[in-house]
């Protein structure tokens, strides 16, 4: 190997070219989108019927509802658990904002709670001390596709009453005790944007097995309605709604998609555990674990590293991103998911969402403390950690990893040069 990294000039560790786009599309895709096409509904039509039919089985769900985003189906969930004005929901402090604006779309209040070191996940021992009288839901999100530890979670909920959301935006097919993500909780969402595992452009999918539930999410989903737009409708408003619905031509593009979802799985799988056994013996990097009990779904494939063994505890983001730059120079595009973590953004630091610092100033509020020392994990993790999202996909071959392990190898083995790269 090269000992010269390509940021200062050498032979990049992977050729141009060596990644397969996302998502795959095949004549599949083609045939679903063009019948849609030349249908005659394109607004809530039968291919978002036949999705949510098809989607339900697939995840073992009883109903599920079709929506133009995850953050949809997350405001739905925040509005079917029966949360109100001033309400806590609990959530972990490092996500995509929406895990957490979502509370806000309802009026209600988030709480955040620090992650695990390991899981990167909520930290399961911090959640009690969280709960208070107000608090009516607890929102997990099963980051990069591990699923959080859900007996746990179940347990402290049954204890409070409290309702438990699935934020699966990221985890289709993951599973916990063999059951999947999506089935553990009262209800849950799915995103299909671009880069998720199942991909539709953009859309998204609300599920629970509960009837009520789902009754009171259909509500929220189109304009306060009782009714799907393929039943006979009284158009009538009987409480405040959105309008959250798919539309036939993503809803088709879905259902071929998930055509091929399994074998996508199988294979991201079955990669990123090549990619741990080419990266065995790497110091100063710390690789993703999965717990026992635990089906990853490898939707993000997770570096972390280790700056205190660098000597650059001090400016440890900094340093990250130089490392980020050697590794695009070698070939090897990585993604730095969340610079801020949720509890820093402004959105919550400013307590003011809709004007008149609602909903923190809600009468039905109790006063709640952002700052941001109480999450010192999230913060830590958010500093050190590049994501590789694509590389693992289908159908990149198992060669394409040993590429991406060797360039992994070549960025940490001449780790030195990077101290002479000036920062951006
Ligand atoms: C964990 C998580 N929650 C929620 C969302 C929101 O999904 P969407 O972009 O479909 O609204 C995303 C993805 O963007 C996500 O990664």
């Amino acid at each position: 190997m090269a000992s010269k990294l390509a940021i200062f000039g050498g032979e990049p560790a992977i050729p141009s070219n060596t990644f397969y786009p996302w998502p795959p599309i095949t004549e599949v895709d083609e045939q679903y989108v063009l019948a849609s096409l030349r249908g005659a509904n394109h607004a809530f039509g039968p291919n978002c019927v036949a999705f949510e039919q098809e989607f339900a089985a697939w995840n073992g769900n009883t109903f599920a509802i079709t929506t133009n985003s995850g953050t949809a189906a997350l405001h739905m969930c925040v509005a079917a658990c029966n949360c109100s004005e001033g309400d806590e929901v609990i959530v972990t402090a490092y996500s995509w904002s929406s895990s957490a604006t979502c509370i806000l779309h309802h009026n209600c209040i988030p709480v955040f709670v620090d992650i695990d070191w390991e899981t990167m996940n909520i930290d399961i021992d911090k959640i009690e001390a969280a709960i208070s009288p107000k608090t009516k839901a607890i929102i997990v999100v099963h980051l990069h596709g591990l699923a959080v530890d859900m007996a746990k979670v179940l347990d402290l909920a049954h204890k409070h009453g409290l309702k438990v959301i699935e934020d699966a935006c990221q985890a289709h097919g993951a599973k916990f005790n063999g059951k999947k993500v999506g089935t553990l909780g009262d209800c849950a969402a799915f995103s299909f944007n671009q880069n998720k595992n199942l991909c539709s452009g953009e859309g998204g999918m609300f599920v629970t097995d509960d009837e009520g539930i789902a009754a009171t999410a259909r509500m929220l989903w189109s304009f306060g309605e009782t009714r799907s737009p393929v039943e006979v409708r009284d158009y009538h408003a009987y409480a405040l709604g959105w309008m959250y619905r798919n539309n036939d031509l993503t809803a088709a593009f879905g259902r071929a998609q998930l055509t091929r979802l399994d074998t996508y799985l199988a294979w991201q799988s079955h990669n990123a555990q090549e990619l741990t056994r080419n990266l065995q013996g790497l110091t100063n990097v710390i690789l993703p674990t999965v717990p026992e009990g635990h089906e990853h779904n490898w939707y993000n494939y997770v570096l972390r590293f280790d700056m205190d063994a660098l000597g650059h505890s001090a400016d440890a983001s900094l340093f990250r991103h130089k490392i980020v730059r050697a590794l695009k120079a070698e070939g090897l595009e990585t993604a730095v998911w969340q610079s801020f973590i949720l509890p820093k953004m402004t959105v919550f630091q400013a307590k003011n969402a809709y004007g008149y610092g609602t909903p923190w100033s809600s009468p039905h509020a109790r006063a709640v403390d952002y700052s941001v020392e109480q999450y010192p994990v999230a913060q830590k993790h958010s500093d050190t950690h590049t994501c590789l999202v694509f590389s693992q996909r289908y159908p990149n071959p198992t060669g394409t990893v040993e590429l991406v392990a060797a360039a992994i190898w070549k960025v940490m083995d001449h780790i030195e040069q990077l101290e002479m790269l000036p920062a951006a």
